[in-house]
């Protein structure tokens, strides 16, 4: 078995694959402006666990939910749900138009200014991006926490999100951080799935339990130091 493998064996079925709750998708609609007919993008979608929440946020708008993993597109178009199309493809191409698009935990993939850049062209006028990136929130974060996150080079602090959307020339009309409910919603169902698969498993299986056990153990003792930011920002 992969790493790779094992990652997937972990993460199959999980209702989200990162930090996140109804209440941001509503927030960020609110901020973006969005209009209640609008053509919206999930941007990086994964098993689509942000969709009931714009579809209840824009009623009459629809969703593309886009992603690169034929797995979540399938698990995406077998729910049927109205308004919704599932696609599967690279987010870095995305067409287009669209007053807003949404993306959950998944623009770093891209990296931030580049995706901002490579998305302009995809929004209507007046559209708006709304998306999350995990960040330090604290000046100086502990030396585990700094560690640890050594995984993901290109982590920054607050500052340095908002200089990304600078750089792609954009405007931040909000920001708002994640809340532990929003952590709990992706964590809580991880952790079952770890306990679910722990009992036998081969040593390749249980180093990737292990790695993602850590890091949950990480943010529950260092929660403050680092978390999701959400921002929402438009062509300047
Ligand atoms: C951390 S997951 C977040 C998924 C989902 N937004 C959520 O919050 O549950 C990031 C997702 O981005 C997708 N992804 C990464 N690069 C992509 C690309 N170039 N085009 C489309 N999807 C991509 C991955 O397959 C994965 O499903």
């Amino acid at each position: 078995m992969t790493p790779e493998d094992a990652f997937f064996m972990i993460h199959d079925g999980l209702p989200r694959e990162g930090p996140g709750e109804a209440a941001d998708v509503a927030w960020a609609v609110d901020a973006a402006g969005t209009p209640a007919g609008a053509r919206i993008c999930d941007a990086g979608c994964g098993p689509g666990g942000d969709l009931e929440a714009l579809l209840t946020a824009v009623p009459e708008g629809h969703v593309t939910a886009v992603d690169l993993h034929p797995d979540f597109v399938e698990a995406v178009a077998a729910r049927r749900l109205d308004r919704v199309d599932a696609r599967q493809g690279d987010m870095a191409q995305l067409s287009g138009p669209y007053d807003l698009i949404w993306s959950a935990g998944a623009l770093y993939f891209l990296d931030v200014t580049d995706g901002l850049v490579a998305w302009r062209d995809a929004l209507a006028e007046g559209g708006a991006v709304a998306f999350s990136q995990l960040c330090y929130l604290v000046p100086n974060p502990p030396d585990e926490v700094r560690t640890f996150w050594q995984r993901y080079p290109a982590m920054t602090d607050v500052a340095g999100v908002a200089g990304q959307v600078e750089a792609a020339g954009y405007e931040t009309l909000a920001t708002r951080v994640l809340s532990d409910a929003a952590w709990e919603a992706y964590y809580r169902p991880l952790e079952e799935q770890i306990a679910a698969l722990r009992p036998g498993a081969s040593a390749e299986l249980a180093a990737v339990l292990d790695e993602e056990a850590v890091e949950i153990d990480l943010w529950r003792r260092h929660r403050r130091s680092f978390g999701y930011l959400l921002s929402v920002v438009r062509p300047a």
